[in-house]
């Protein structure tokens, strides 16, 4: 009789343990616009494989500007695409404005990717046979935004930037500064609530860097949204809110 009253008394300590870890848990998705989780990865090669992420647990408030640095192989471009729903992790979980991507369908995902999230490469990525202006038509176009109104809005976009006089002139023609500021344009396009960023100064020279950074952290302040940024360069770091530091596919520093 007392064991059973013992067991019934333990049971629902742990029920309630698990209940108000649950509601930390619901308040955390809530509150931040992304909840990353116990995140594993590993890579798989024929028989080979390799732990690129090792549970990694990050939370992101809305609105900051977060960079993630760390030596060159921590896993930071691995992180940042499973936070983008780029890369599916092995384990773990990544709710992005309170929404669980990782068991999203993929149609899902590409839609709420679409909708929500904008994404800078390292390399530019522009469209060598469209003009400034085209590059960020696309982008729109990809929204549903289609035109006249996405000439418009990409006019628009490239004046935020600084590249008004520039709309058509094609990438070859143009600086690697102007070509990241078409960069961040197209991630603006449609205001998504998150942007997030792969080395977005490396192919830029220190100066360049700089005010690329902060041209991207100042529009995202004024819209309010969410940036992730890598990026080896320290410098920026007076730009951003929150810095996390990777290494060996762990987190080392945390901002919360
Ligand atoms: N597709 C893949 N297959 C196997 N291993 C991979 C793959 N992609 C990355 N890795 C490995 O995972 C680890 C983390 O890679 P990742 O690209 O995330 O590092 P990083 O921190 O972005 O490095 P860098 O600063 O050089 O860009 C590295 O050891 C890398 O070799
Ligand atoms: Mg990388």
């Amino acid at each position: 009789m007392i064991s059973s009253q013992v067991r019934l008394i333990k049971n629902s300590i742990i029920h309630k343990w698990k209940t108000s870890e649950s509601i930390d848990e619901l308040t955390t998705v809530k509150t931040c616009a992304i909840a990353a989780r116990d995140i594993k990865m590993v890579y798989k090669s024929g028989f080979a494989s390799f732990v690129a992420l090792k549970g990694i647990d990050l939370k992101i408030p809305q609105g900051a500007i977060q960079l993630l640095m760390g030596p060159s192989g921590s896993g930071k471009t691995t992180l940042l695409s499973i936070l983008a729903g780029i890369l599916t992790p092995t384990s773990g979980s990544v709710h992005l404005l309170g929404k669980n991507i990782t068991s999203m369908s993929g149609k899902e995902l590409s839609k709420f990717r679409r909708e929500r999230l904008g994404f800078i490469f390292q390399g530019f990525n522009l469209f060598p046979a469209l003009t400034a202006a085209e590059n960020v038509e696309v982008a729109l176009n990809i929204k549903g935004i289609k035109g006249k109104p996405a000439r418009q809005q990409s006019l628009e976009l490239l004046d935020k930037v600084g590249l008004a006089s520039k709309a058509n002139s094609l990438p070859r023609n143009l600086s690697g500064g102007q070509k990241q500021r078409i960069a961040i344009a197209r991630a603006l396009a449609g205001n998504p609530q998150l942007i997030m960023a792969d080395e977005p100064t490396a192919a830029l020279d220190s100066h360049t860097g700089q005010v690329i950074i902060e041209l991207l952290c100042q529009l995202a302040k004024q819209y309010g949204t969410t940036v992730v940024i890598v990026t080896h360069d320290a410098r920026i770091k007076n730009f951003a809110d929150y810095v996390t530091c990777m290494e060996d596919g762990l987190i080392t520093t945390n901002p919360m």
